[in-house]
């Protein structure tokens, strides 16, 4: 199976202290992979290198053949690597098909994206989202008015339509109600079907749900690797959590 990402000897430091330590992580094209780890484990830090937010000390990272190792988030992002970051992060103001035409035309301004004339290609894809989101009964309603649920899915529809190759969720489920928890987690598999993806995710009621391969990590290094019922029974693993008291 071909590698989509793959980081080698990552490593960063924030005054003296590392975060990330000589991290070999690879991620196979089309899987979805669930990031687990105590606070501070290195979680975000990760994601932040990967999508160029932070730079690194040394190693590198590999995205589809490319070095992208301290390139800026927008050109990474134009590759192909979309984020999601925790909480919701939409135009309150605009309508909800507003939003994901604004996403669609990520490289304009906010002005210019919605007065872009669509085509009818864009329309079927707007179309095809809105849908997949369970927001297509919604699409004129004004999107700060949604459930908090309905705000992270409306931003899972607006990362969808840049049609990134990798998507990155950072605790997508953060502020749920079990319901739509369980909902999300329907959701990004069917939404980001033929995707990678990486989530990080506490919820472990989501993560055995959606997890199909489970890489833990622990003061910013590989703790385990496997899947979740190897993770589950890998002392290492137990103990970490046992001695940290963390959210699992
Ligand atoms: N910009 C920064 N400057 C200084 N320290 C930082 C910075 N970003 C992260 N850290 C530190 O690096 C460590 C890893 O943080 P990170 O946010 O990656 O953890 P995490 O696994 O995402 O945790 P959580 O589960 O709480 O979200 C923490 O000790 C954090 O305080
Ligand atoms: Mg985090």
């Amino acid at each position: 199976m071909s590698k989509i990402l793959e980081t080698n000897g990552l490593t960063v430091e924030f005054s003296g202290f590392s975060a990330i330590s000589d991290l070999h992580f690879s991620l196979n094209r089309g899987e979805l992979r669930v990031v687990l780890g105590p606070n501070g484990a290195g979680k975000t830090t990760l994601m932040d290198l990967i999508t160029g937010k932070t730079k690194p000390k040394s190693g590198n990272i590999m995205f589809n053949g490319n070095d992208i190792t301290g390139m800026e988030p927008f050109d990474i992002s134009k590759l192909g690597v979309g984020r999601k970051f925790q909480g919701p992060n939409i135009f309150d103001n605009m309508t909800v098909i507003e939003n994901i035409e604004v996403a669609f035309k990520g490289n304009h301004s906010v002005l210019k994206a919605l007065f872009f004339k669509k085509n009818s290609e864009m329309k079927d894809r707007i179309n095809y989202v809105l849908d997949k989101i369970n927001l297509k009964i919604k699409y004129r309603d004004i999107a700060g008015n949604l459930s908090h649920g309905e705000k992270q899915w409306l931003e899972m529809g607006m990362l969808l339509v840049q049609d990134p190759e990798l998507i990155i969720l950072d605790e997508p489920t953060a502020g749920m109600t079990a319901e739509e928890t369980y909902q999300t987690g329907e959701l990004i598999q069917n939404l980001f079907k033929d995707r990678s993806v990486i989530v990080v995710e506490h919820d472990m009621a989501f993560v055995r749900q959606v997890a199909q391969y489970v890489t833990v990590l622990h003061q910013g290094r590989l703790l385990a690797e496997g899947t979740l019922e190897e993770i589950e029974n890998n002392t290492k693993v137990q103990e970490v959590y046992l001695k940290e008291g963390a959210h699992a």
